[in-house]
């Protein structure tokens, strides 16, 4: 266990880290690039990562694409890894196929519960549609061509944005 002490408006500024699984077409690094260029971040992958190195961090992003309704293997196997924690925040983000309130919240309640069984405040998420050629989708060109597309980092930046203000008050 470990305390976290929160940063203030006059503390060292707030060291953030994006976690990042990003394979299918790379749709979901375009959301984290602009997430991590708002928060000044880092991005690893899991596979970069010890898990004791995350309490490093003030702030954490989780993100991947999401695989038959969950982030990718690669997170929620780090998740299960981690030490745990008392407060500490982080958010989710994720980009897929189908998308809306309720199929985020399905898609993001794997990784929300194993983070939340470590002791992380999920304080927000994120998702948009992405670029999905898989399967017999290939067949017909793919399905959100485009997507992430200027409206959705928009909505990325805005989201991040949002959260940033919340952040050292
Ligand atoms: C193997 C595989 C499984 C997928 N499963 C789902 C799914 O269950 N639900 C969904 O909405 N999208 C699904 N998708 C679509 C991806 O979530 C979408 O294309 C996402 O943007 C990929 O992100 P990435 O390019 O960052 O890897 C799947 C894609 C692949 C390749």
């Amino acid at each position: 266990m470990e305390n976290k002490e929160k940063k203030t408006k006059d503390s060292s500024p707030m060291k953030s880290l994006l976690v990042l699984y990003s394979y299918h077409h790379h749709n979901t690094e375009k959301i984290a690039k602009i997430i991590a260029k708002v928060l000044d971040a880092e991005i690893k992958t899991p596979q970069q990562i010890k898990p004791e190195e995350l309490l490093e961090y003030d702030l954490l992003g989780f993100g991947s694409g999401i695989y038959s309704a969950k982030h990718h293997e690669s997170l929620l196997e780090l998740a299960d890894e981690l030490p745990q924690v008392t407060g500490r925040e982080a958010f989710l983000f994720s980009t897929s196929g189908m998308t809306g309130d309720a199929k985020a919240a399905k898609d993001h309640a794997t990784l929300k519960k194993k983070l939340e069984l470590k002791g992380y405040i999920l304080i927000d998420e994120f998702q948009c549609k992405g670029f999905n050629t898989n399967s017999f989708l290939k067949l017909f060109g793919g399905m959100n061509k485009g997507r992430p597309n200027a409206h959705d980092l928009k909505n990325a930046e805005d989201f991040i944005k949002s959260i940033k203000r919340t952040q050292g008050s």
